[in-house]
């Protein structure tokens, strides 16, 4: 078999999950934490899957990256099946869907500077330290540090913002086709979270990146994405396009959820109008 998975492009879909299920036994029986879920991620797109506390969004996501194996149902990445795949292909596919978890802090090595960490990232890519220092120097601006000054930086001289965005730019140096944030703004206070999620805006529109967003706020799903996916224990029960969701929402949970953020119409003007 190639170690290299194929990656042509194909029209549908960057990332499917179809019929998806995750039990996981408990004392007494097993729960279902993930209900035969089927749903496509499009490429160049934010989308957000929103739910509350326990409704499956990280289960699903782990699944989604490969983290976590399906109980049934496959996991597809540009119109491949991936659900099982392992060796050289696991790991290409683990190069092109990266993921920012939430804690960034303990995501880092207290004693490595921003600029060893980035370099440890890598691992066993082959560049030249010059081409080295050339992507750390990228990545670092796409995501609004300044690199001669975030290189030598280390973890406890930066904000938690700034953390974030080195994680991200880790993640960017494996030149991704998805990105994966699960709950990545949310040990952010409200100022930073709103340029943490600019952040991801701009990936999307200068790198064409397909951002998959993972939050219980539906007003930073709203806010951030051109897609929402909502999720209740473990069933999706509304998709659709942000305006779509925001404005005619279909279940009454997601109207639930959108009531908790009264000033969301008038927040998401303020992002159309400037
Ligand atoms: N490893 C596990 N073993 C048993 N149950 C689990 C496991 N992981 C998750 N669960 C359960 O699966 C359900 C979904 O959990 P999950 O972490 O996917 O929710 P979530 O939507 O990400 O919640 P949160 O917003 O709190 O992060 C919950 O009932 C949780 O208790
Ligand atoms: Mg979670």
């Amino acid at each position: 078999m190639s170690e290299q998975l194929d990656t042509t492009p194909t029209t549908g879909p960057v990332l499917s999950a179809v019929n998806v299920t995750k039990q996981f036994r408990v004392a007494g029986g097993h729960i279902t934490a993930v209900d035969d879920v089927s749903v496509d991620f499009h490429a160049g797109k934010v989308l957000a899957v929103v739910g509350e506390s326990g409704s499956g969004k990280s289960t699903l996501a782990r699944m989604l990256l490969r983290l976590m194996p399906v109980t049934s149902g496959q996991i597809m990445y540009q119109g491949k099946d991936v659900t099982h795949i392992k060796g050289g292909e696991l790991r290409k596919y683990w190069t092109d869907v990266q993921a920012v978890f939430q804690d960034p802090f303990s995501s880092f090595n207290q004693f490595f500077s921003v600029g060893h960490t980035l370099r440890r990232g890598m691992g066993r890519q082959h560049l030249s330290e010059e081409n080295l220092d050339q992507l750390i120097e990228t990545c670092l601006g796409y995501v609004g540090l300044k690199p001669a000054d975030a290189v030598h930086k280390y973890p406890h001289q930066l904000s938690g913002g700034q953390r974030q965005r080195v994680m991200i730019a880790r993640a960017l140096m494996m030149n991704p086709k998805v990105l994966l944030a699960d709950e990545a703004t949310s040990m952010l206070d409200a100022s930073l979270r709103v340029s943490a999620l600019n952040v991801l805006q701009d990936l999307r529109d200068n790198l064409g990146l397909t951002v998959l967003f993972i939050t219980h706020d539906i007003g930073q799903a709203c806010y951030l994405a051109d897609e929402v996916v909502v999720m209740e224990h473990g069933l999706i029960v509304e998709r659709g396009t942000t305006d779509a969701v925001i404005f005619d929402p279909k279940n009454d949970y997601t109207k639930r959820l959108l009531a908790d953020v009264p000033d969301l119409k008038g927040s998401l003007k303020v992002r159309k109008d400037g």
